[in-house]
């Protein structure tokens, strides 16, 4: 289900950030980044990658050790003073990025699985895009052993050739998730951000968590939204491949094909969700 903000609400919210960017001397390339942000968590909401709980964050583009990110808030319901300045550190809220009359105990913490992006972030320097999702179609894959989620399509390079990592809590030594804390596959802390981030092969931009969704990591914020919706597409021609073969693995993109088509990619991204100034 979705709910979908008309445009002229869109274009409200787009020229609000722009007079308050303004007002408060926000850099022009943050005020990119944090458009890039609404567009980004309301176009993830359209194609169905998230749900009301998914979220997608960018890093500070004028500081490395900060990214962006709403707070705890569903993704087609965001808007420039739903966005937080967190510490990639810690995953702490520094506060608002529009609304720095909100300070102290007021700044929202933020998801309870911001830890996913924070430790994304902290662990690949040239990450700029994470995304989390319980997407249902990668679900199948994430959920058993027996098949791996490798790239079909040439628009879903970012899968892999051999196969996407699966995080499973269930895994984990006691000093990463100790018996007195919650098992609700949930990330709530730095420790399993840093065990899902250390998940990423060389090969897969993304990691499905069993029985929970996947987190994608990009070096845009856009590629980041590419990359998911593409993985998405990816487990359903994966799935339906299966069972039109009887069961027989399809052919996937070997490691040429995959590593030509992501060089590709940037191109791609382009063509789909063109540079703010080329379209001016
Ligand atoms: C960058 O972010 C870090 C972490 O929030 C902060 O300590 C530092 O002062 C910031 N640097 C600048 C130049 O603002
Ligand atoms: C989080 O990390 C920053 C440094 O990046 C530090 O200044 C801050 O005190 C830390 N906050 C907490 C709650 O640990
Ligand atoms: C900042 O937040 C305060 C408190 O919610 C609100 O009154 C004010 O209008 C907000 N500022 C902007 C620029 O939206």
């Amino acid at each position: 289900m979705h709910v979908y903000l008309p445009a002229t609400t869109t274009v409200f919210y787009v020229l609000q950030a722009l007079w308050i960017a303004s007002a408060q001397k926000v850099p022009a390339s943050v005020l990119s980044a944090a458009i890039d942000l609404l567009d980004a968590s309301h176009i993830l909401d359209l194609l169905d990658v998230v749900d009301a709980f998914g979220h997608v964050s960018v890093r500070n583009p004028v500081n490395s050790s900060q990214f962006l990110m709403t707070f705890a808030i569903a993704p087609a319901l965001a808007t420039s003073q739903s966005i937080v300045t967190y510490e990639v550190e810690n995953a702490t809220a520094i506060g608002l990025t529009f609304n720095s009359s909100i300070t102290g105990a007021a700044v929202p913490t933020g998801f309870a699985e911001r830890f996913i992006h924070s430790e994304i972030f902290k662990r690949f320097p040239d990450v700029l895009g994470v995304v989390h999702s319980h997407t249902q179609e990668i679900l199948p894959f994430a959920n058993q052993d027996c098949v791996k989620l490798v790239s079909q399509i040439h628009t879903a390079p970012s899968v892999g050739s051999e196969g996407a990592p699966v995080f499973d809590v269930r895994k984990l030594p006691k000093n990463v998730l100790p018996d007195n804390q919650l098992h609700d596959l949930d990330i709530r802390t730095e420790a399993l951000g840093d065990a899902l981030a250390r998940m990423f092969s060389v090969d897969s931009q993304v990691v499905l968590m069993r029985g929970h969704g996947m987190a994608v990591r990009a070096p845009s914020l856009r590629e980041a939204v590419f990359s998911s919706f593409y993985i998405k597409q990816d487990a359903t021609v994966q799935l339906q491949g299966i069972l039109l073969g009887g069961g027989k693995a399809p052919l996937g993109l070997n490691k040429r094909e995959v590593m030509d088509t992501a060089t590709d990619a940037k191109n791609r991204v382009d063509r789909a969700w063109p540079p703010l100034d080329s379209t001016s």
